[in-house]
């Protein structure tokens, strides 16, 4: 099936796609030129899938998708790129939740007073809790809602956020928000969570095209492809850029909500970016080529966007173009350029202004011809 670029959609049905901020997110327009560029591809890969935005563009061509991620909060946000639950379905679950009384644990400390507003932090906990022991679509939908919503702007209008101000796409450090909070003499206000999560689900969903199947794994992508009986058509993925950090700790107010701990962690294990040299790093995506390779269909076609930032003095061009090479599982190079700019949306790096705006950021294209050693 051959698929427009995102102008050709409606807003209304790409809003889902925007459910939550992932840091170096790509914009829809690269996944959806690949299925374009490869019209008979049935089944899609994307073995880094970050916020889903692959899974997505899978789903608006009417295909299913398997996305892999080695950080809860990118496979939580996933999930809800594959889910298919009425606005409806959404609000009774949060309500009922709601009615059920509070449950769990209210995490103490000054952060915590002055993010939220009492009544509306037990109701986030509560969510958070219940939340962490249900498997639905309508709970990973209402999971993804809540990431979503848990910390923005204060806004004059009706709230979209339940926190007190913050940046929607990452977490302040706690010492710092206070302070900012504090010298400004922003008292957190009463937002109650239900309102939120009505308006927002509604927005999201009403027009979200129809989800077409897949799965979203929680791992490391190699160990993961390794357990996969289905084979794929289409991959199309972007691998952590080298150099950059991982921003894991700037997610800690979302990985919070999804069971982890409720202060800053600085663990960011498993990710490849934390490779202790390029050598280890071209490595480690080599290991990733290949085990894509075995789950491949021959004539596949692999989309890679990736970068480097000038701080890491390396050429991103020669550093994937090796790890393709060391994998010597048959996929041939057939296109190297440099990373479009949509005309409407910013560049993948760019959205987190401090790391992106040198990034050198390039595509390659590569097709399965042959077979891994
Ligand atoms: C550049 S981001 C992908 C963003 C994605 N294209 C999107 O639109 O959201 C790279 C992702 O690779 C993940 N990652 C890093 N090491 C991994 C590993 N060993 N296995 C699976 N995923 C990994 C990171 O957690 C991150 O979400």
């Amino acid at each position: 099936m051959a698929v427009a670029a995102t102008q050709t959609w409606p807003e209304d049905a790409l809003r889902l796609n925007a459910i939550c901020p992932y840091y170096t997110m790509f914009p829809l327009d690269f996944p959806l030129q690949q299925l374009s560029a490869k019209p008979d591809a049935t089944r899609i890969l994307d073995p880094f899938c970050g916020r889903g935005t692959t899974l997505y563009a899978a789903r608006l061509a009417g295909l299913p998708s398997v996305g892999i991620d080695i950080n809860p909060v990118a496979v939580a946000i996933a999930q809800a790129k594959l889910t298919q639950v009425t606005p409806a379905a959404v609000v009774r679950l949060a309500r009922q939740i709601l009615s059920s009384g509070f449950q769990g644990e209210v995490p103490e400390g000054e952060f915590w007073q002055w993010c939220y507003e009492g009544e509306t932090l037990r109701e986030i906990v509560t969510l958070r809790e219940k939340l962490l022991a249900l498997n639905t679509p309508t709970a990973a939908m209402l999971r993804a809602v809540l990431l979503g919503v848990l910390h923005g702007p204060r806004n004059k209008r009706l709230p979209s956020y339940l926190s007190n101000q913050m940046p929607r796409t990452y977490a302040s450090k706690p010492a710092y928000a206070v302070k900012f909070w504090k010298a400004r003499g922003m008292e957190p206000v009463r937002i109650p969570a239900l309102d939120v999560i009505a308006r927002r689900v509604d927005r999201l969903l009403k027009s979200a095209p129809l989800a077409q199947g897949g799965r979203v794994y929680l791992g490391d992508s190699v160990e993961t492809l390794r357990g996969l009986g289905r084979k794929f058509d289409l991959v199309v993925t972007s691998p952590p850029y080298y150099g950059m950090r991982t921003y894991v700790a700037d997610q800690w107010l979302r990985s919070w909500f999804l069971g982890g701990p409720p202060e800053v962690p600085y663990s960011s294990s498993g990710q490849i970016a934390r490779q202790p040299n390029q050598e280890a790093f071209i490595q480690a995506l080599a290991d990733v080529w290949d085990a894509t390779a075995r789950r491949c269909y021959q004539g596949a076609r692999l989309a890679i966007r990736f970068g480097a930032l000038p701080s890491a003095r390396t050429d991103p061009e020669r550093l994937v173009l090796n790890s393709i090479r060391q994998a010597g599982a048959g996929w041939t190079v057939k296109e190297v350029r440099p990373a479009g700019t949509s005309p409407k949306r910013a560049r993948q790096a760019e959205q987190f202004g401090k790391a992106g705006s040198a990034i050198d950021e390039i595509d390659v294209i590569a097709e399965l011809i042959g077979s891994p050693s």
